[in-house]
């Protein structure tokens, strides 16, 4: 793990308008900068980047975060990832926080590319066992011709074949000098449990090499020829150093450009249904290899289009599961159209029933806006049924709700009225609701991550602060030992601690034997003056007195956290100016906290809406200012 300070020391190193600026093309607007943003399409810019929290946010598709999360999501890398490069490019050396990480961090990308030599090895390998050798010639190219594939399209593909053999792969591959313990790694043998002997896991399967969106090899699929009874129809290769399902998006590599040109992707669900479209000259189709649609396949989608086509095969049930999928695209801003195919169809038969152009055809004439399709699958059961029927009216409006164009949302409303018979005054209410849901949904998110900033910037000084009962008694020690020692030149402690206290109206102190305390001191001619340490050992107010006479025996209790947290008890000789300064900028700091949670309690409130940028121009005032006290508290208490 990399160590908090040096996460710290990154993010202000690399501040966040700089890292973004590399992307997005920004403009300063007061404090802040606006641009567009770079994970939507927009045309008026709903992107900011808050320098004094080192954050950016899009009020638009609500991403938000520092530096490091920024690059993560440009750049899809992991925090780690993203953590590192920052750090090579602001030459900022990075503190693993046991050194055997760092170790392990060159381990597992010299894993990667051995895993990536081993995939590359097999591709090679199955090719050439399907068009090489006379199995593979034999069985599975007449499976492939079989089911309408081209030699081409073969080529192309990258198809191939594993013979019936229990370890023709591993042998071939021991050959070529590869280990098992790195073929292990790349899922492409596996361990009897009886005697520890391997075994290939792909055997007699027709086999579809799995490509990033780089073009290079990450796994496999193998499906079986024919149909088998008790056999999974695929195999595919399991999650490895390469290779993870739910980012992962078949054929991407192939179809990207075409996705480009288009501006449209075709979402299918199986390898052959892609293969099919490709060949019939459809190159803008991908398969989501038969799951939901998840995040990440998405964040991969939107680096190429927002106009997503999602093809069913044809059967009800399939639909009704994959629906809450979609709405992940619709709240990524990405339109989604639906084509349903005839019962018993797959893109891969129904193409090759109508032909390209007719396939072509019908997608179009077909496709249909997701929510009006939901809207007619879901009413279809309930028109009658008045329970029912606002159920389905309910989950379609959480679809809508995930909508962020208002326009786009008061469209679909209107058709909705139509669709759902019922007035347009109730549909848009009951969205409303769903709305303001949502709202104070992305605002906890959003303060939640300014949060997760502030902490990363502020919790990582040295020692846990005081809480404030032990701030106002350090004071009084201080006061009562130090208050007549110079300050500077021209004051001294008593002094300037006043001058602190009337200063600053939001200090005020809790305890009530400080506010005695500090109201305890004589005025001359309208000016406080400190009456000495006697005054207070003597003092009537026995509270008072046995305070004192504590702080000056030897035997004053100290409670734990105060020693755990005053090392200066040790060494306040020398360091009670220090310990005065500290002492006031932790009282202040606990102030701005505390006006901080209150104001973001505001925005919690639905009706705190009008003031939203006025709360978060002040939080972000309030965080600057709570930053620079951190930033002199660390240097203080550091020099201890
Ligand atoms: P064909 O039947 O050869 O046309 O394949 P298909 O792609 O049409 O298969 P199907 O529609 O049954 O499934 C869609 C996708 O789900 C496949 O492409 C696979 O990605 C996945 N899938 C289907 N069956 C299995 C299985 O048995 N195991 C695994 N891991 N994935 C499967
Ligand atoms: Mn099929």
């Amino acid at each position: 793990m990399i160590s908090p300070n040096s996460i710290d020391q990154l993010l202000n190193a690399a501040s966040v308008e700089d890292v973004v600026g590399d992307y997005v093309n920004l403009k300063r607007s007061g404090s802040r900068f606006k641009g567009n943003c770079p994970f939507h399409d927009e045309k008026t810019p709903s992107f900011t980047v808050t320098p004094s929290l080192g954050i950016y946010k899009c009020f638009g598709c609500q991403k938000g975060g520092n530096s490091i999360q920024f690059l993560m999501d440009i750049e899809n890398l992991s925090f780690t990832e993203s953590a590192r490069m920052l750090a090579k490019r602001y030459g900022i050396d990075l503190v693993e926080t046991n050194v055997g990480n760092k170790q392990e961090y060159e381990e597992t990308q010299k894993l990667r590319e051995g895993v990536q030599a081993v995939n590359d090895f097999a591709m090679e390998f199955f090719s050439q066992q399907l068009h090489q050798e006379n199995e593979g010639k034999n069985i599975a190219i007449p499976y492939f011709r079989e089911r309408g594939f081209t030699l081409e399209t073969i080529k192309k593909w990258n198809l191939g074949y594993s013979p019936e053999s229990w370890d023709a792969f591993h042998k071939a591959a021991k050959k070529a000098g590869y280990k098992d313990d790195l073929l292990k790694s790349a899922g492409l043998i596996k361990t009897r449990e009886s005697d520890g002997s391997h075994y290939d896991l792909f055997r007699n399967r027709v086999i579809f090499p799995l490509l990033a969106v780089s073009g290079k090899v990450v796994g496999f699929a193998g499906r079986i020829m024919g149909k088998v009874e008790n056999a999974p129809k695929y195999v595919n290769s399991p999650e490895t150093e390469l290779y993870k399902k739910s980012d992962f998006l078949f054929a991407l590599f192939q179809a990207k450009n075409a996705i480009k040109k288009q501006d449209k992707v075709l979402l299918t669900e199986g390898y052959t249904d892609v293969i099919t479209l490709h060949q019939a000259g459809i190159e803008n189709a991908v398969a989501s290899s038969g799951t939901a649609l998840t995040p990440g396949q998405i964040k991969l989608i939107k680096r190429f289009t927002y106009n997503a086509t999602v093809i069913y095969d044809g059967d009800t049930a399939g639909i009704k599961a994959s629906l809450r999928g979609i709405d992940l695209l619709l709240a990524d801003e990405i339109n989604v159209r639906v084509v349903p195919l005839p019962e018993g169809e797959d893109p891969d038969s129904y193409c090759k029933k109508l032909g390209p152009e007719g396939f072509q055809d019908y997608i179009l004439q077909n496709e249909k806006n997701f929510i009006f399709f939901k809207a007619e699958l879901l009413l279809s059961g309930a028109k009658d049924d008045p329970i029912l029927k606002s159920d389905a009216i309910k989950d379609i409006l959480q679809s809508v709700a995930h909508i962020a164009d208002a326009l786009k949302r008061n469209a679909l409303i209107k058709e909705l009225t139509r669709i759902c018979d019922v007035k347009e005054e109730i549909l848009a209410q009951e969205l409303g609701k769903l709305l303001r849901q949502s709202i104070i949904q992305d605002k906890k998110q959003f303060l939640n991550q300014v949060d997760n900033v502030i902490k990363l910037s502020i919790d990582d000084i040295p020692q846990n602060p005081l809480t404030d009962i032990h701030q106002e008694f350090a004071l009084i020690r201080l006061l009562l030992i130090h208050a007549h020692k110079s300050f500077d030149e021209t004051q001294t402690v008593f002094e300037f601690v006043i001058q602190e206290y009337l200063a600053d109206e939001s200090i005020f102190f809790k305890d009530p034997l400080t506010i005695k305390f500090m109201n305890s001191f004589p005025d001359e001619e309208g000016i406080k003056v400190w009456p000495g340490a006697e005054f207070y050992i003597r003092h009537i107010d026995t509270e008072l007195s046995s305070f004192a006479a504590g702080v000056f025996s030897n035997d004053h209790v100290l409670s734990p956290a105060y020693l755990d947290n005053l090392i200066y008890v040790k060494t306040e000789d020398d360091s009670y100016r220090d310990a005065v300064i500290a002492i006031f900028l932790n009282i202040r700091r606990t102030k701005i906290e505390e006006i901080i949670i209150a104001e973001q309690q505001k925005l919690m409130e639905p009706d705190a809406e009008d003031s939203i940028d006025e709360t978060l121009e002040y939080l972000d005032y309030l965080n600057t200012i709570k930053i620079e006290i951190a930033n002199k508290l660390g240097n203080v208490v550091s020099r201890f």
